[in-house]
């Protein structure tokens, strides 16, 4: 419990923006600057990626893995959920279509959570399930031969802790549990089982991108970080890796609550529920509706991240009519804004804009995002470049806009006001683009009173 709240902590404070972990992207394997945006350009361009959470949990009634850390189920009756893991209806080629369609160009899947069961025929344990559950078989291998075959990236969600293994210090059924500095010999033990996996995890699909969970429960020299990544990018040399490996990773993961302000990181995702829950929860019915989630969306396109928005399948692996309905209405609006999406920048705050905006890589349109019906006209403010033209994105029409108070003696600029013609808005977020007469220039001051006129 205690553990949970620590990493909720950290996690809160990155979102005001008081960093207590290591500079994000700041790995310690020696790479040049180049390498790193180089490594990071299809991830900055993704914007959207789909997070699987599948696992024993997925039988739908406790969380995954912490509700038996927390004492909500006994170990032994969450481990029994594993005899209805089935993955009877599991379609590995439907959920990467619908996944593509939705608009993401990436996927992260959950090989192993904190309760240890791993979701493909590992060497190194028997809690797996080809060995221990009705599924009997590798579920990764033909989700990663799907992500490649239909061109999306692939993700391998991989927890560090495993409550489930007997030399892991906090190993839920050892009620001394143990201290590593008590029994070093015990902990590489642990190490050698870990590396191991990750091995595998590493070699047998080459992910894109490695997706750690669980690093709060020991320090970065304890996980040797640096000999964790080194090891994975010796035969993977491309591989992105998140944050969560006591920050030596390649881009910052805020979890659920969304940054209020641009993270200080390069590089950032945000991963987030479409209910309140990360796997599947039969009473959780608590599902945001296509607008809210894509309103995250442009909230994170705004201050420059990706969003990583989860799914949660149920052990059977037929997908929540709810989860189909929200991935559908994204590669609606997607589709129709795509220019407004993939190769967008970070825009600037609310202050201009009563909405969400981006910019375009040449820094010359401004893309404004409404989640709502405006009531009368619309404003943007403080621009300072000569705006050429503002259009609607999907359909590409002209929306004509007046210039107020642009005065000759002051430096500050003056309103733009429009107003968007009922036919042309969106049913989720309208999107206009500003075409600006060169590179994006916003007055930053606090006004000024008359000095000439
Ligand atoms: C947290 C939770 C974990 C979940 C993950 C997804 O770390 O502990 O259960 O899988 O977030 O980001």
């Amino acid at each position: 419990m205690k553990n949970y709240f620590r990493k909720w902590g950290a996690i809160a404070l990155l979102s005001c923006g008081i960093s207590i972990l290591p500079a994000w992207g700041q790995t310690s394997t020696a790479q040049t600057d180049s390498t790193y945006h180089k490594r990071m350009s299809w991830f900055d361009e993704a914007k959207l990626g789909i997070f699987i959470h599948w696992g024993i949990y997925s039988v739908g009634d406790v969380s995954e893995s912490w509700s038996f850390f927390n004492g909500r189920i006994s170990y032994e009756n969450y481990m029994k959920q594993a005899q209805q893991f089935t993955a009877a209806q599991y379609d590995p080629k439907a959920w990467v279509s619908l996944i593509k369609e939705s608009g993401a160009r990436y996927t992260v899947l959950t090989t192993k959570h904190h309760d240890g069961f791993a979701l493909w025929d590992t060497k190194y344990s028997k809690l797996n399930s080809k060995d221990g559950s009705p599924a009997k078989r590798d579920l990764i291998t033909p989700f990663v031969e799907e992500v490649r075959k239909q061109g999306l990236k692939f993700g391998a969600y991989y927890s560090l802790i495993d409550w489930s293994h007997k030399d892991y210090p906090n190993h839920t059924k050892d009620i001394t549990r143990y201290k590593i500095k008590d029994d070093p010999a015990r902990w590489e033990r642990f190490c050698k089982f870990n590396m191991g996996q990750l091995t595998e995890v590493n070699t047998l699909w080459k992910p894109d991108l490695i997706w750690f969970d669980g690093d709060w429960e020991q320090d970065a020299a304890t996980w040797n970080s640096t000999g964790v990544i080194n090891l994975l990018r010796s035969t993977n040399p491309n591989v992105v890796v998140n944050s969560r490996i006591q920050g030596y990773g390649d881009y910052a993961t805020p979890e659920i609550g969304v940054p209020c302000s641009r993270p200080s990181a390069r590089y950032w995702e945000l991963c987030y529920t479409i209910n309140n829950s990360w796997g599947y929860r039969k009473q959780d019915q608590n599902f945001k509706t296509p607008q809210m989630l894509l309103t995250m969306f442009v909230d994170c396109l705004s201050k420059g991240g990706n969003l990583l928005l989860d799914i949660t399948p149920k052990a059977d692996g037929s997908l929540l009519p709810e989860n189909v309905e929200v991935l559908k209405a994204f590669g609606k609006w997607i589709k129709k804004y795509e220019k407004a999406v993939y190769k967008t920048r970070a825009g600037v705050p609310g202050d201009y804009f009563t909405g969400y905006t981006t910019v375009s890589p040449d820094k010359k349109t401004l893309y404004l995002y409404l989640p709502y019906k405006p009531i009368g006209k619309v404003q943007l403010k403080a621009i300072i470049n000569n705006v050429k033209s503002i259009r609607e994105v999907g359909s590409g029409e002209e929306i004509p806009f007046k210039l107020y108070n642009k005065l000759s003696w002051s430096e500050v600029p003056g309103i733009i006001y429009f107003d968007i013609p009922e036919r042309l808005l969106d049913e989720y977020i309208t999107v206009l683009e500003v075409e600006l007469e060169d590179e994006l220039k916003v007055y930053k001051g606090e006004g000024q009173v008359i000095t000439a006129n």
